[in-house]
């Protein structure tokens, strides 16, 4: 079974990967892990020294790899690898995707505690982030909608999330 998360920064992509993957005794992946680990670099590292398109070649690179050579896992994306290149399409022929949907104000909240290693934010002032938020996922928004399933996270932990997954979604 090959279950890929997506969402924006801070809807809990990872920690939800983690736990469902254990779970459900699949492999857990995470895109930006990958990817660092691939380049032996962090994620901020690379957006600061080569760039935002050269993370998002990487990013298309790496994904396409993960969706062509491994089986049975559990996948957590970055929050922009649903809106470039041909990404969304290629998730949804590989695999079950769903999006965890946080609202504008919960992401806010919880993005104003760990936006350091954020490279498309670290450098916002707190009182900016919601307008940034706001328009960033308006535009993101149409593609993380063509997600196969779509869960609502607000007020929710993560067994809550996990639970409504595996009762309603696989
Ligand atoms: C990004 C989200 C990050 C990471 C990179 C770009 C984005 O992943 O891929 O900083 O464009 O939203 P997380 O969603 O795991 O923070």
């Amino acid at each position: 079974m090959e279950i890929i998360l997506l969402g924006y920064m801070g809807s809990g992509k990872s920690t939800i990967a983690r736990q469902l993957s254990q779970k459900l005794n699949l492999e857990m992946i995470d895109l930006d892990d990958y990817i660092a680990t691939k380049e032996q670099n962090t994620i901020s590292s690379i957006f600061k020294n080569k760039g935002e398109i050269y993370f998002r070649k990487l990013e298309i690179k790496a994904l396409n790899e993960i969706l062509t050579t491994k089986k049975n896992y559990v996948l957590a994306l970055g929050g922009g690898t649903p809106c470039y290149a041909n990404n969304m399409e290629a998730i949804s022929t590989h695999g079950i995707s769903i999006y965890l949907k946080g609202s504008i104000q919960t992401l806010r909240d919880r993005l104003i505690l760990e936006k350091e290693h954020r490279p498309l934010i670290k450098d916002l002032e707190d009182h900016q982030l919601i307008e940034f938020i706001a328009k960033h996922l308006f535009e993101r928004n149409p593609f993380y909608e063509k997600a196969t399933h779509t869960i609502k996270i607000d007020e929710k932990d993560s067994q809550a999330i996990i639970d409504e997954i595996t009762s309603n979604m696989l």
